[in-house]
Parts: structure tokens; sequence; C-alpha cells
């Protein structure tokens, strides 16, 4: 099913300059972008978008670094994306990353993991919400799209 994931390189993604290579290996996969742009998150927006792990001890850390500069939000598209872009992330400690994704490929410890993903189709549409504005999402269709996908 096409459906939309919500993604985001996180300030150490863009200070250490892999933004074009990480937003490269979904455009090789023919993952179809909807919506980009720079942003500086501010706390409060910070604390809705990780409601979930209010209270654990990485909470405050985890809202320092992701405030520390600016980060890179998208939106993606494409056939069961939200568990494909995830996969291609891979595990949430590049320790435990497999080779061949990014945070195996680009990073080393847990709070510097470079990436974010939606981890299901409900969170996807949260986050988009919280981070786009429907005029800021791309509907087109893209030239590609009858080579990537069957009738
Ligand atoms: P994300 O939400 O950033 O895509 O990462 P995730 O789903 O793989 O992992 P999640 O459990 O949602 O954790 C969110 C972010 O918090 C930091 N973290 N630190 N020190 C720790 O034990 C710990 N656990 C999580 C990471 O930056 C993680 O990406
Ligand atoms: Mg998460």
């Amino acid at each position: 099913m096409i459906e939309r994931t919500f993604v985001m390189v996180k300030p150490d993604g863009v200070q250490r300059g892999i933004v074009g290579r990480v937003l490269d290996r979904f455009e090789a996969r023919g993952i179809k972008m909807c919506a980009i742009k720079m942003m500086r998150i501010p706390r409060e927006l910070a604390e809705r978008h990780y409601a979930e792990h209010k209270g654990k001890t990485f909470y405050e850390p985890l809202l320092a670094y992701i405030t520390s500069g600016p980060v890179v939000c998208m939106v993606l598209e494409g056939e069961n994306v939200v568990a494909t872009v995830r996969t291609m992330m891979g595990k949430t400690n590049p320790q435990d990353a497999s080779p061949g994704t990014i945070r195996a490929d680009f990073a080393q410890v847990t709070g510097r993991n470079i990436v974010h993903g939606s981890d299901s189709p409900e969170s996807a549409k949260r986050e988009i919400n919280l981070f786009f504005n429907d005029y800021e999402l791309q509907k087109y269709e893209k030239i590609d799209e009858s080579w990537l996908f069957e009738e």
C-alpha cells in the first residue's frame, strides 16, 4: 500500500554534512519526496514530537540533542514506506544496526544516531501534521512511477 512517513535528519547529520547522502538513499530507491524543509525545532515542538519518551532517563538529553541545531524534515511516500524507511535506518543503537543501514554506516552511538523515521502509520500521520501544513505537502506524479510499480 502506498503511504507516507515523516523523516528527519537530526542536528548531527546536518552538522556532519551528510543530509545529501541520507536523502540519496531514499531517492535511489524510488521513494517520492512530498515535502522538505530545514528548521530549528522549538523546545515545545520537540516535547510534542517525543511525548512518548517523557519521564525516561534519556528524555532531557534527547530534547537537548534534537533542539541543538537545525534539522532537515521531510515527508516521503512509497510502498509500505514507514517500515521500509525504518529498515533502511537500522536499529536505534547504531552498534546494533546492520551494515548498509544509515545508522550503521554513519553513526556510532544511540544519542547521535543521525535520523528519525516514524515507527507506524499512525505516528507518521501525527508527526506529519506536527511539522507540516497541508500546503507544504506536494501531490504530484513522478515520471518513474510506471517503472517502479506494476499496473
Ligand atoms: P527516533 O524516534 O529518533 O526515530 O528513534 P527510534 O524510534 O529508533 O528510537 P526511540 O525509542 O523512539 O528513541 C528516540 C530517540 O531517543 C534517543 N534514545 N536514547 N540512551 C537511550 O537509551 C536512548 N534511547 C533512545 C535516540 O536518539 C533515539 O533515536
Ligand atoms: Mg521513535
